[in-house]
């Protein structure tokens, strides 16, 4: 086994905080009060704390380390079809694209959320519409992602959910490092 660190804590206080907040306000808090309000504002904390830590951050945290990259998807999406092993020691580029989604969904859902709060926006239609499309689009994202999170760590032997607590990836010798 190799025992390589990952994700600083930074990404993971970052990574469980979004999961708890994200949650409650999808599933648990009242729109209309303002707690809905406030928790809304920190996940968009989160959000920009974490872009900034995507251009300055440690190795794999940064963006540079997991660019949008088509060719490499594909490829990922070839290993996944005919079961080869490949480990990527920081995200994977399927999993970058759904960090994009993500992070950019979370921002039209906090932008939306304050419109509604403001003189000019407050009671139009649309931008009530977009807030809650943009909720249903992450949920169906969330759900996508746990199903790849989980399906990727039965395929390679490596724990992702693990690593995204304790920061360390353990890899099975016989893998190979993708790129
Ligand atoms: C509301 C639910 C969730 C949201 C919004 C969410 C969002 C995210 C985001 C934004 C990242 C990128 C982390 C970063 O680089 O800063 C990420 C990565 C990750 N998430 Fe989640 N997540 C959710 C639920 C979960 C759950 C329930 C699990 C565990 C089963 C999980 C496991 C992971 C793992 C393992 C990674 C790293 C993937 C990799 O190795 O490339 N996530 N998630
Ligand atoms: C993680 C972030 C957020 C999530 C998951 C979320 C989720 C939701 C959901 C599920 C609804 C209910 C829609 C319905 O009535 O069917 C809603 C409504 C609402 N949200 Fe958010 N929201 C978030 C952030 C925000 C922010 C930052 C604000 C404002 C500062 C905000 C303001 C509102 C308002 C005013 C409504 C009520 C719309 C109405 O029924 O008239 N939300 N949100």
């Amino acid at each position: 086994m190799l025992h390589k660190k990952v994700w600083d804590p930074l990404v993971r206080v970052f990574h469980w905080s979004l999961v708890i907040l994200f949650a409650s306000n999808a599933l648990i808090t009242d729109p209309e009060k303002a707690t809905h309000r406030y928790i809304g504002y920190v996940v968009v904390g989160l959000i920009l704390v974490r872009i900034l830590w995507g251009l300055v951050g440690t190795r794999h945290a940064r963006f540079s380390d997991f660019p949008p990259d088509p060719a490499a998807t594909i490829r990922q999406m070839a290993d996944m079809a005919t079961g080869r092993k490949r480990v990527h020691l920081g995200h994977t580029p399927l999993g970058a694209l759904m960090i994009y989604n993500l992070i950019l969904t979370m921002l039209v859902i906090g932008v939306s959320g304050y419109m509604m709060t403001t003189l000019r926006f407050f009671g139009i239609e649309w931008v009530k519409e977009l807030h809650e499309a943009a909720v249903t689009w992450a949920e169906i994202s969330v759900v996508f992602h746990i199903v790849a999170v989980i399906w990727e760590s039965m395929r390679t032997g490596v724990n992702l959910p693990r690593a995204m607590v304790t920061g360390y990836k353990d890899i099975p010798k016989e893998s190979l490092m993708a790129e």
